[in-house]
Formats: C-alpha cells, sequence, structure tokens
C-alpha cells in the first residue's frame, strides 16, 4: 500500500475539496493511502497531518475553502524548514506527495521535486494567472460571482445615476476581470496588463451620460495602475512570505478621480474575499475533479515534477516548471473584444477630436487607413454612425478637417446626408464615410469632425 501526502497552499479557492476528495476517492481504488497535510506546507514542517478516508471527504464537494486548511509558508525563506519537512516524508512514509496551489506553492512544490521529492502538482487559483494550464479551478466561481456583482450594480446605478466601480481580485493578471467584465457587460475594464488613462475612462463615461445613459459600471483589477503611476496603489506595504504586497485600493483613488473629474457621484464596492468563499460552480467541481483522478493516475505512472493542466478540452501532464515560468497574462484578443463595449463610443483620440453640432449626436466613429501594396498610406475613411436624430426635415453634411503636426489643416472632405429627410427621429440613426486623399496622408495625426445644417 502507497502512502500519498495532500496539501492545499496559498489563498483558499472554491473547488480545493473536489481536488482532495478525487483524489481519495481515486488513491482508493488502488488502496492507497492518502494523508492530508495540515495547512499547507506548514504542515509539513511542523508534522500536521490527519488521514483522509472514504468519511472524510463524503459530503465536502460542494463545500468552499479546503477541510485540510492551507498557508501562505514558504519553507525556502527558511532552511531549516527544508530540512525539516525532507525529515517529515521519511518519518511519516510519504511516497508522493499532491501539492494543490497555485504558483508560489507550485514553484516550491517543483524545487522540492529538484531535490529529489516525487511531486505532482494541481492548478488551483481564482486569478487564472498560471502557465500551462487554459483554466484553473476556481476562476469560474470567481466570475460568476463578479458578474452578478455587476448585474446587481447595474439596478442600483441606473436609479441614482451614478458611476459605480467594482474592485476585484486577480493579483497581476485581469483575468477575473476581464471575463466577469464582459459576462456583466460592464462599460470599462482596466486591467494590469494595460495601463488606462483616467481622462479616456471619464470620457467614456461622459459620452454615455450625453448620450442619456446616466450611469457607469466601471470594473477595475486590483493590479491595474493609471498610465504614469510606477507601482500599484496599495493600503498596506505588507509582503507575503513570498514577497507579495497584498493588493488593493485603486478602486478607491479612480473613484475619487472619477467624481472630481466628471462631477457624477461615484460610489466603490470591494468585492474582496466574496469572490473566493462558498460553494464551487459546477464548472470548477469538474475541472477539480478531474484533476484530482489525474493526479492520481501521474502518480501511478511514476510521472512526477509534473503538474495536471487543462489544454482544449484535455487533461494534459506539463512540467512543473512550465507552469511556475512565468505567469499567464490576459489574452489580448479577448480584451479587444471586451473593449468593444466600453463607453459607447471606438473614439480613435488622437485622431478625431470634435464633433459639435446641434443637429446629430455621434455615436461612434473610427478611422480607417487604406494602404497600397509598399505599407503607404494612401486614403484614410472616417467611418461614422450617428443616431438620435431630430426631428427636422433637413439635410446634412459631415465635414471632417484632416490637419497634420507641421502644417496644421491641410485637407477637408464632406460627406452629404440626404437621409435625414426621409425618416427624422429620435433614435434613428444613420451612417456616413469621409474620405481624404492626398500626399501626406500618413502624416495626419488629428481629424476634426463636425455636422453642418444643408440648405
Ligand atoms: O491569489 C488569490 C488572491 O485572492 C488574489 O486575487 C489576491 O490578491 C490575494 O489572493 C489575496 O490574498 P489574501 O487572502 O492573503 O488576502
Amino acid at each position: 500500500m502507497k502512502k500519498i501526502g495532500i496539501l492545499t497552499g496559498g489563498g483558499d479557492c472554491p473547488g480545493l475539496n473536489a481536488v482532495i476528495r478525487a483524489v481519495v476517492k481515486k488513491s482508493m481504488q488502488y488502496d492507497w493511502e492518502i494523508i492530508g497535510i495540515k495547512n499547507g506546507w506548514n504542515g509539513l514542517i511542523n508534522g500536521e497531518m490527519e488521514l483522509l478516508t472514504d468519511y472524510s471527504v463524503s459530503g465536502i464537494l460542494p463545500k468552499g475553502g479546503t477541510i485540510i486548511g492551507t498557508s501562505r509558508t514558504n519553507p525556502f525563506k527558511n532552511e531549516e524548514d527544508v530540512k525539516k519537512i525532507i525529515e517529515n516524508i521519511r518519518k511519516f512514509g510519504i511516497e508522493a506527495l499532491v501539492a494543490i496551489g497555485g504558483d508560489d506553492t507550485l514553484s516550491v512544490a517543483f524545487k522540492l521535486y529538484q531535490m529529489g521529492i516525487p511531486i505532482v502538482g494541481v492548478p488551483k487559483t481564482i486569478d487564472n494567472d498560471l502557465s500551462g494550464t487554459d483554466y484553473t479551478f476556481g476562476f469560474d466561481t470567481a466570475v460568476s460571482i463578479v458578474t452578478e456583482a455587476i448585474d446587481r450594480l447595474h439596478t442600483t446605478a441606473e436609479s441614482h445615476h451614478r458611476v459605480m466601480v467594482l474592485e476585484v481580485m486577480g493579483r497581476h493578471a485581469g483575468w477575473i476581470a476581464t471575463v466577469g467584465g464582459i459576462a456583466g457587460g460592464a462599460d470599462e475594464i482596466l486591467i494590469p496588463e494595460v495601463p488606462f488613462d483616467i481622462e479616456e475612462v471619464c470620457d467614456h463615461s461622459r459620452e454615455r451620460y450625453r448620450r442619456g445613459k446616466k450611469f457607469s459600471i466601471i470594473v477595475v483589477a486590483e493590479g491595474a495602475r493609471p498610465k504614469g503611476m510606477e507601482s500599484v496603489v496599495t493600503k498596506t506595504d505588507e509582503k507575503d512570505d513570498f514577497g507579495h504586497v497584498r493588493l488593493g485600493g485603486i478602486g478607491h483613488f479612480l473613484a475619487k478621480e472619477i467624481e472630481k473629474r466628471m462631477n457624477v457621484e461615484t460610489r466603490v464596492t470591494v468585492l474582496g474575499h466574496v469572490q473566493r468563499g462558498g460553494t464551487p460552480t459546477a464548472h470548477d467541481r469538474v475541472l477539480a475533479t478531474r484533476f484530482g483522478v489525474a493526479a492520481v493516475e501521474l502518480i501511478k505512472n511514476g510521472d512526477f515534477g509534473k503538474m495536471v493542466a487543462l489544454q482544449g478540452n484535455e487533461i494534459v501532464p506539463v512540467e512543473l516548471e512550465e507552469a511556475v515560468s512565468k505567469s499567464k497574462t490576459v489574452d489580448m484578443e479577448l480584451y479587444e473584444i471586451a473593449k468593444v463595449f466600453f463607453g459607447s463610443s471606438q473614439v480613435k483620440k488622437d485622431y478625431v477630436d470634435v464633433f459639435k453640432s446641434d443637429v446629430v449626436n455621434l455615436i461612434n466613429y473610427t478611422v480607417e487607413p487604406t494602404k497600397n501594396k509598399e505599407g503607404i498610406v494612401v486614403e484614410m475613411t472616417v467611418q461614422g454612425k450617428i443616431e438620435n436624430i431630430l426631428d427636422r426635415p433637413i439635410d446634412t453634411i459631415i465635414n471632417a478637417e484632416f490637419y497634420d503636426k507641421n502644417n496644421g489643416c491641410v485637407g477637408k472632405s464632406s460627406y452629404k446626408i440626404f437621409g435625414l429627410r426621409a425618416k427624422p427621429s429620435p433614435g434613428y440613426s444613420t451612417t456616413f464615410a469621409v474620405i481624404y486623399s492626398g500626399v501626406n496622408v500618413d502624416k495626419i495625426n488629428h481629424i476634426k469632425l463636425y455636422a453642418e445644417e444643408f440648405p
């Protein structure tokens, strides 16, 4: 009979118990004994263990947290602790170890593996920032909680015409913010991977207010920071055993700025540990269960130094070394999808400056340069959409003035919209495209747009 140790390290996470249950149940098929190591690496240093039986894991599948406890202990901070770990592994007759954790716990696991300890890893974190796996368990639950929070914030934001800032976890990756924000329909999502411009964030909200959408929901990841700010906003300098400072505080900082600049009531919700607590979603329960069973299979095959991972729909082994080599940040294609819904318009700030009109409200515009085979910009098209055309029997000209940095206005172009006469009414929208071509098209860095009544 083999004796297998199991531990959970780092922040707790919905689905940990599902992994423990799966490891115990699958091991029973091989008649192995499972030793639960208490409170992460700390339990292995101090020899705090308990036998996990069929009875101990009964009914724990839907339970949040971890029945064996966790801690952010880093044994490599103290050489003596590493020695104690090795001694205890021998003393308790542990033949293999299952370490369930994020990058910190698994980096300890990798170091121990390099020292000859037979270890396999299971990727856990609500942050979803571990390399080598598409998803970690716990992430889906956190995203569901964020989504529900945004749904709830919508109704109160709308009633009070407020800006609502929702600060979410995720450490230095914006996965929770991006996926939760998309699911909840956030009007702005700010992530650590993309430093933000506070004035641009305000512009997006102002634009919404102008259009009659008199509220905004802004999701900000705890690790996000404004452009030009060297480090993240934190409330404390306190660091954990792995040298990580406790994040949190950007939400209040941002709300203050928004209120000052927009003069609109702004409120903050810091979701905090609510994102980590409670029952795992069905998705996380299944993923955690698959991981647990796969981890036992790795031990059975003597395939140590590996972490079980989800790639596509397959559970595969990946090297622990790969998993802890770098953190997995947000996929920028996904973030581009999120950006489609920011504010109300895709303003290309560098290009388009002004749109003034008492005739129409421009709701969005993009600038599309056309290039020739050599890659030289030969033509510039400003494409736009206007809506809320007022009930007036007029035609409209959209004028565009094209500027280059050194020479000022280098060309003008316009587009006449006859359609307004046909169906003028609030809510009605129409599109336009203003084209400019000239010798110095690629030097253009600024475009002004304005509408004119056409008599
Ligand atoms: O890594 C998970 C996580 O919840 C992070 O998103 C967050 O920054 C951190 O843990 C909070 O840690 P603690 O529970 O120690 O406050």
